[in-house]
């Protein structure tokens, strides 16, 4: 199968994501608006309309559509895909906000069923996002959703996927997603959590492992899957992605404190924070570089997205206190 190249100009591409009400789909899905993309994004339960509101407060409603995909495990989804170019499959519970076992079942069975669903409506192309950020894939639980996605691509050449796996992401929230945190819930923030309980001086609960990216960059990394070249020319595709700076949760407390004084006094102690002797991890950079165009020089420094994180949150919590919530207690679900 031939696999045409497009490149931004080409504004009437439609992608399809999941995951769009989350804290890395809902990046993707601004990123693809503002290239001005068409996109459909699925979502379930009330942040159907939460949904919608978030991105009507800031992109024109005819280029996006929010649809209901109530179980990303089951069900036809034919009517949504047919004329789709591709899909990001950004939707899965991150480990520790349903247990262990079944995030990582509900994350195979997710990207089996979009992968199904997407060779049966002829999707040219398909961009998975991973639970893991490790290369090579690890044996076992962690590497599983991404073995069952290998192994798929392997039998479907007729359908391009791309595996893509950002480290532990951080980053201020996309414009609009304030609407998916009316209330204090510390597990709408996803992995912010971690960079938000750095705001608490009783803290001890710090990341125990580096590496990490910038949710900008980790959603940049998605829309460059999209456009080839297609894994019958470069091979399988499962790319482990980490920023290259230097990501030290020491570093962060310390320029949160220098540039923004009036945390100091809530910050948790630096000194708790764990010293690596490497602060990223070995990634295959060449064929990031040549496959995805992603250069290793582009990524958000480390110190901006901790200032940028840690403002996004204080934002988030003026609306909660505005509304008469008090600052939630920590509570590290990660
Ligand atoms: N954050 C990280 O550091 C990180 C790093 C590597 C990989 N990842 C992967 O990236 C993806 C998104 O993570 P995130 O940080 O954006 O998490 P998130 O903010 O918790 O978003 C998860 C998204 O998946 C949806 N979802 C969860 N379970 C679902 C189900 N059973 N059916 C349909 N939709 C479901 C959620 O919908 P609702 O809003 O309706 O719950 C939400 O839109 C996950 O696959 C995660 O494993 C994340």
């Amino acid at each position: 199968m031939a696999f045409p190249l497009f490149t931004v100009s080409q504004l009437s591409l439609f992608f399809q994501v999941t995951g769009g009400s989350g804290f890395i789909g809902y990046h993707i899905l601004s990123q693809l608006l503002n290239n001005r993309y068409f996109v459909r994004a699925a979502a379930r339960g009330k942040k159907i309309e939460l949904l919608k509101k978030a991105l009507s407060a800031n992109y024109s409603s005819d280029r996006f559509e929010v649809i209901e995909v109530a179980d990303i495990t089951s069900g036809d989804l034919s009517q949504y895909l047919k004329g789709v170019d591709g899909i990001i499959h950004a939707a899965a519970p991150l480990p520790g906000r349903v247990d262990v076992e079944t995030a990582f079942k509900i994350s195979i069975e997710g990207s089996l069923h979009i992968l199904r669903e997407a060779v049966h409506a002829k999707v040219p192309r398909v961009v998975v996002t991973s639970s893991i950020a490790t290369f090579p894939l690890p044996q076992g639980p962690f590497g599983a959703n991404d073995l069952a996605v290998v192994e798929f691509a392997e039998k479907h050449t007729e359908i391009d996927v791309t595996l893509a796996g950002p480290a532990f992401t951080y980053g201020p929230f996309a414009p609009g997603f304030e609407c998916f945190l009316p209330e204090p819930d510390l597990s709408a923030l996803s992995t912010n959590e971690s960079i938000y309980a750095l705001l608490r001086p009783g803290n001890t609960r710090i990341p125990i492992a580096p590496g990490a990216i910038d949710v900008r960059d980790a959603a940049r990394a998605h829309i460059l899957a999209l456009k080839f070249p297609p894994s019958t020319e470069v091979g399988p595709k499962r790319f482990a992605i980490v920023s290259p700076h230097r990501s030290s949760y020491r570093d962060a407390l310390t320029i949160i404190a220098k540039e923004r004084p009036e945390l100091k006094d809530r910050l948790t102690d630096a000194t708790l924070a764990r010293e690596w002797s490497l602060y990223t991890f070995p990634v295959e950079w060449q064929k990031i570089d040549d496959v995805l165009g992603l250069k290793a020089d582009s990524f958000i420094l480390w110190d901006k997205t901790a200032l940028d994180t840690v403002d996004s949150l204080v934002h988030a919590e003026g609306l909660w206190k505005e509304k008469g919530f008090e600052v939630p207690p920590l509570f590290h679900h990660l």
